[in-house]
């Protein structure tokens, strides 16, 4: 299904609306296959949105690939809040979804519930992300009965990678295939909206997203799922480091931004830049009068000329 089909901004004059997560159930009872994308600041949260993509995840991500941590869970909930509310400035179409960081749920409910709260009404997402799935069934129930839309994530939960062993496929074996199954109802019956899920074989993503009544959103989970997520600047070719077997690149934006960086330096060296549109000029008898060779000056120099030039007392 095409971008087109999507809930995309009305061109036509009409005001645009913000995707809800009733519209995301529409898109998934109608079988509209659903994109979504992270962002992590203004400027790409505007060119996403733009793009008519229906979902944007503030992803926890963000730690690893903006702010160069070498892990997730070393993101915050403020650096969260912080890049969550520039991605909410840039939009005005998606629904935002704020990752909630390592351990700032799960601890206890009210401690959940406060900091999901921050990321709606400090920062203006529209719903919380929550990695777990029989684990956090209660911390999902708690923020999503307080009126706060839910998002699980299950399979591969990066946040808890040391306890899986490493960023491996996850439900290879019948014992894992069944838990990711129960993992997959008991986020559905904690009244979750929607599931990721993350590294996954393709026939279980499938075999979950047909058992299930809300979407699965996939990442390395196939294409039976109702849903893609992917990292965007693993798509844009922008991602320092490891980039996972699942994404696609659609850019080369890194090599393009070196190239222009080089050009850039390269004009500002041979004088190039800044060019006469890339600067402003004023009147030459206002800079003449500052630098004291005004009119009345000129016309006297003229008539000395030859003599020696006569100090102003302004020159003096
Ligand atoms: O943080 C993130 O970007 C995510 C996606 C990989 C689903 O959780």
């Amino acid at each position: 299904m095409s971008a087109s089909s999507q809930p995309t901004p009305d061109n036509a004059g009409k005001p645009i609306r913000r995707v809800t997560i009733a519209d995301i159930a529409k898109m998934h009872a109608d079988g509209v296959r659903i994109a979504m994308l992270t962002a992590y600041d203004y400027p790409t949260a505007r060119v996403v949105d733009e793009a008519g993509i229906p979902m944007i995840l503030v992803g926890d991500s963000l730690g690893m690939v903006m702010l160069g941590y070498e892990e997730t869970v070393r993101v915050s909930m403020d650096e969260m809040l912080h890049h969550t509310k520039a991605v909410v400035r840039g939009t005005r179409h998606s629904l935002v979804v704020g990752d909630m960081p390592f351990l700032s749920y799960g601890v206890t409910p009210e401690q959940s519930l406060a900091n999901a709260g921050r990321f709606i009404s400090e920062a203006g997402a529209q719903a919380v992300k929550v990695e777990g799935g029989v684990r956090s069934a209660r911390t999902i129930e708690t923020i999503a009965r307080a009126g706060i839309p839910v998002m699980g994530h299950i399979g591969l939960t990066p946040q808890s990678v040391h306890g899986l062993g490493g960023h491996r496929v996850q439900g290879k074996t019948i014992e894992s295939a069944r838990k990711l199954l129960a993992d997959a109802f008991a986020v559905q019956e904690a009244g979750a909206f929607a599931v990721v899920l993350e590294l996954v074989p393709t026939e279980l993503a499938a075999a979950i997203t047909e058992r299930l009544k809300i979407p699965t959103i996939g990442i390395g989970a196939g294409v039976g799922c109702s849903g893609q997520v992917q990292v965007i600047t693993d798509l844009l070719g922008l991602t320092y480091g490891f980039i996972p077997r699942h994404a696609k690149q659609y850019e080369h934006i890194a090599q393009r931004m070196t190239e222009a960086v080089s050009a850039y330096a390269a004009d500002v060296e041979s004088g190039a830049f800044p060019a006469t549109e890339n600067s402003s000029s004023m009147d030459q008898a206002v800079l003449d009068e500052v630098l004291g060779a005004g009119a009345l000056d000129r016309a006297t120099a003229a008539a000395l000329e030859g003599a020696e030039p006569i100090p102003l007392d302004r020159d003096l």
